[in-house]
Formats: structure tokens, sequence, C-alpha cells
């Protein structure tokens, strides 16, 4: 195991968890942090980050959910040493204009990119995950996928790749300085067709149902969430209704030499796991 220390943020989550169990059995040392984590991370507490950065030279950003913190995170971890940073932003970043998903990730993105430590930027499309976990697990289990998205397809990507692309990434100093990989599965598939598919795999009645913005943002304040967090979601389908990101690349593929995962590999895998059993 070498000296060199990368630091993975946003820890407990999706990307951060698969991503630090990769590099730790890739021999890689492993700073996990979030605000839960064994090392505390805060996006809003600064005091404590010196404290994180401390003997990193590598660092995987999951973004901070507004637009701002990441600036003066990016100083202190020059400051502090770090030589590379791997951030994790959107599909259509660059599209997204003042929406708060637009300005979240460019503001992350500014911050990176206008560093001078050796960056990579990885721009996923939605995760399969998003489908057996947070938030559209139960709903689908209850029989009925309501949301704002009509025909316009998305490649969704099994978060499986998108951990494999950030750990290879992490573990290859140089061969990915400023390069911005824009990462999607396989092909696009319609949000009525990833239901369908779902639907047969688990082998249960299972219907797509598209509603309008407004009444996707009601159902999730009546199901208990932030009304600020149920406009964000709804408004994510509204901007890719403006089909900003609906072509799948070779994102994956110019990383791991692979092909990305199916929907299909995803859904056998979360149907046999019983992620939508009743
Ligand atoms: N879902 C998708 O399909 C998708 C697709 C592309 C990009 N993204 C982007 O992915 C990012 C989320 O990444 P993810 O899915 O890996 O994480 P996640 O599962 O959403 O979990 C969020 C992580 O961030 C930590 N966190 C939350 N608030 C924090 C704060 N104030 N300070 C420090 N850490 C905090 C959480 O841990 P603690 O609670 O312990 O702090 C957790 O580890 C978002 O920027 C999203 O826009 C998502």
């Amino acid at each position: 195991m070498s000296n060199d220390t990368t630091l993975v943020l946003g820890a407990t989550g999706n990307t951060g968890r698969r991503i630090a169990a990769r590099l730790r059995l890739r021999g890689t040392r492993v700073r996990a942090a979030s605000r839960s984590s064994r090392t505390p991370f805060d996006w809003f507490r600064p005091d404590g980050w010196d404290q994180v950065l401390r003997g990193v030279t590598t660092a995987y950003v999951v973004p901070p959910p507004v637009p701002g913190p990441a600036h003066e995170f990016v100083a202190r971890a020059a400051a502090a040493g770090v030589r590379r940073l791997v951030l994790l932003s959107g599909r259509g970043a660059d599209d997204w204009g003042d929406s708060a998903f637009g300005l979240d990730m460019r503001s992350a993105e500014d911050a990176v990119r206008g560093s001078a430590l050796e960056w990579t930027v990885l721009r996923s499309s939605n995760f399969d995950q998003n489908f057996d976990g947070p938030p559209f697990r139960a709903p689908l289990a209850a029989g009925e996928l309501a949301l704002p998205a009509g025909a316009v397809p998305e490649p969704f990507i099994d978060l499986e790749d998108v951990a494999d692309v950030a750990a290879t990434v992490l573990s290859e100093p140089g061969r990915h300085a400023g390069r911005i990989y824009e990462l999607t599965g396989p092909r696009a598939l319609t949000w009525a067709e990833a239901v369908e598919l779902i639907s047969r795999a688990a082998g249960l009645p299972i219907l797509y149902r598209r509603v309008s913005p407004a009444e996707y943002t009601a159902t999730l304040v009546g199901e208990g969430w932030n009304e600020e967090e149920a406009r964000h979601l709804a408004e994510m389908f509204v901007l890719l209704e403006g089909g900003v990101a609906t072509r799948p690349t070779d994102g994956v593929a110019t990383v791991l030499g692979r092909a990305p995962r199916s929907f299909e590999d995803f859904v056998v895998r979360a149907a046999a796991a019983g992620a939508w059993s009743r």
C-alpha cells in the first residue's frame, strides 16, 4: 500500500461507498468522509475541512447541494497539498441554464476546472439504481410510477459502472487530466419502457403514468418531502424533457475498455433480490 491517501466525499452515498470499497481492494489508503462518517465532513462547516484534507493526495468530490462551497474547498485542498480532484457531475451540466441543478453543478465544475490541480469531471446520466432505491422503489412496489416524463429517452447508467470508472480514474494519475467524461448506459429508454422491463422481470403488474410537474411536486410533498427538494426533482424532469441528455455516449468504454452494463442486467439483479416485491 502506498502512503498516498484518497479522500472520498459522500462516502455513505450511492457512489462514495462503492468507490471506497473498490479503492480499498486495490490497496489504496482511503479516507471516507461525510456528515455521518467516522471522518466527519460537512459542506456547511468549513472549519473542519483542513483536518479532513490533511495528508490527502487525491479526492473524489460529490458536489455540495448549493452553489458556492466547492470553490473554498478546492482552495483549501490545494493549500493542503492535494494534487488531483475527481468530481461527480450530471449529464448536460452545460445545458441546464439557471435551474437549481444547473447552478449547483456548474458551480462545482467551475471550482474544479478552474483550479491548478489535476482534475477530471464525471458527468453521469440518471442511475439505474434510482429504481430500486429512493425515490422510485416504493411507488414501483405499490404498482405505479407516476412521473413528469414523456417520450424523451434517458440512457440510464448502472452505478457499478459509475463506480468502476471513478475508481479507475482515481487510480491512474496523469491519464485522465483535464478530461470530462460523459457517462451513460449502452442505450436510451423512455421511463415508461424502463417500468415495462421492471414489471416483466418482477412478474408484477406495474404501470407508468405521466403527470404534470405540479402534480408530481404535490405528490412528493404529500409524502413528506420538503417543498424545495420536491420542486428541484420535478424541475429535473422538465429539463430532461428538453432532450439535453438523451444520447448514449462512449465514456464508460473510453475509461474501462468495455461496454457499460445494460439496464436489463440491473433489472434482473434487482428483481432477483426482491427489490419490487410487495
Ligand atoms: N441520482 C442520480 O441519478 C444522479 C445522476 C447523476 C448525478 N447525480 C448527482 O450525484 C450527487 C449525489 O451523489 P450520490 O448519489 O453518490 O450520493 P447520495 O446517495 O445522494 O448521498 C449523498 C452523500 O452526500 C453526503 N452528504 C449529504 N449532505 C452533505 C453535507 N451537507 N456535507 C457533506 N456531505 C453530505 C451524504 O452523507 P451524510 O448524510 O453522512 O453526510 C451521502 O454520503 C448529486 O450531486 C446528484 O446531482 C445523481
